[in-house]
């Protein structure tokens, strides 16, 4: 049982990450300045937990590139154990058009939650970063040892943040860090109740499909039929929403049991999937036609992500089992229940 500081713990990974910490009887305080994200999905988790929110989840409103803010969140109920470190900026386009923010947001907001660790005694984190950082590679399925390529500011924030934690390891003993690339968490948690609730116009293929299954939307644009897959379509890594909250709870107990920091993982299935498969499993599992047509590839598209994931079922124990039809019907059911997401 530990006190964690879950930064950006409201956003769509972070929500079920803290549901599966609550339930793994941790007591959590939140620091998340709503930027992406609403107060009630916190609510909601304490509603699941079967916990009063002011019980054993805290949150605190607050940004993590302002130093009162987190003195805040690392003094709001005592000692802090470990930081799961979610907050930041996620879309690759957006960076493209605003660097300087991705790096403030992304680097200097880690930077400043790092000192703010240092200042409190805190030296166990949990950090969110990206299959993105690979790049384009040609073989398959992507492993650690790969060579990172990041090809746009998104990817280039993940990775100097993986390399500042690299540095701060061997200037300073007693760290304990864990660096997650994850693949494509999709999907929302069985009930419904909390799930993915993106800003305006989704940027990826799984929120885009439910709001059209909502009628939100007339149509799903496929970016490209002529990519080198077997079918045309771009071929990516699904992996449902809840597996990835449990990976961040083995994480971070295994930091906090050995300290010591873990090497590198990924966090996917090791089973792409084609655009056209997931919407055939969407169509098949909800019983709902997804109109669709093929348009030009998106700019800064790749044909194919697929990890290997082994590494992590090595050392944690962990492995992404939930089914393709899982992520479809739990996504379906949040979407179905909650047409504006947390707007209801
Ligand atoms: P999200 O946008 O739903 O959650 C991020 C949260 O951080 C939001 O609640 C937002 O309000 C908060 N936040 C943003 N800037 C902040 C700031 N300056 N101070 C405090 N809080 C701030 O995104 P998500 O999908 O849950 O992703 C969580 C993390 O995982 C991100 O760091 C993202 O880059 C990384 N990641 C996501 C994916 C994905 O496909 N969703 C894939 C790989 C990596
Ligand atoms: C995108 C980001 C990636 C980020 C990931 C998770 C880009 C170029 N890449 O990845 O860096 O880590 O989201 O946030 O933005 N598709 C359609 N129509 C749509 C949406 C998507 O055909 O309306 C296709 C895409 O071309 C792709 C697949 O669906 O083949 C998955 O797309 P998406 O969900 O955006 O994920 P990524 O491209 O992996």
């Amino acid at each position: 049982m530990a006190h964690l500081l879950i930064t950006g713990g409201a956003g769509f990974i972070g929500s079920h990450t803290c549901l599966v910490l609550l339930q793994g009887g941790h007591s959590l305080v939140v620091l998340d300045n709503f930027a992406n994200s609403s107060p009630e999905s916190l609510r909601r988790v304490g509603e699941l937990a079967n916990l009063p929110t002011a019980g054993r989840i805290g949150v605190i409103e607050g940004d993590i590139r302002n130093p009162a803010d987190l003195d805040r969140a690392f003094t709001a109920t005592g000692h802090v154990d470990g930081v799961i470190h979610f907050a930041g900026l996620k879309a690759v386009g957006e960076s493209v058009q605003q660097p300087l923010r991705y790096w403030d947001v992304n680097v200097n907001g880690s930077r400043l939650l790092i000192e703010a660790m240092q200042r409190h005694d805190c030296r166990t984190l949990v950090f969110s970063s990206t299959s993105t950082v690979y790049g384009e590679p040609q073989t398959f399925p992507i492993s650690e040892a790969f060579t990172t390529n990041p090809l746009h500011p998104y990817a280039q924030t993940k990775l100097a943040v993986e390399w500042m934690l690299q540095a701060l390891e061997a200037s300073e003993p007693g760290w304990c860090i864990s660096r997650l690339r994850y693949f494509n968490p999709v999907g929302a948690h069985p009930s419904g109740r909390i799930g993915e609730d993106p800003l305006g116009i989704p940027n990826n293929l799984f929120p885009f499909i439910t709001q059209v299954a909502s009628r939100q939307r007339p149509l799903l644009r496929i970016f490209g039929a002529d990519w080198p897959t077997p079918d045309g379509t771009g071929v990516r890594d699904y992996l449902h929403v809840m597996d990835l909250a449990e990976a961040h709870a083995l994480a971070i107990a295994w930091l906090l049991q050995h300290q010591r920091s873990l090497p590198v993982l990924n966090l996917g299935t090791g089973r792409g999937l084609s655009v056209l498969e997931v919407l055939q499993a969407f169509e098949a599992c909800t019983g709902l036609a997804i109109p669709r047509e093929f348009v030009a590839r998106r700019d800064g598209d790749v044909a194919k992500l697929e990890g290997c994931a082994e590494r992590a079922a090595e050392i944690l124990g962990w492995r992404a089992n939930r089914s393709l039809e899982q992520m479809c019907s739990d996504g379906w059911a949040w979407q179905s229940a909650n047409p504006r997401g947390y707007g209801c």
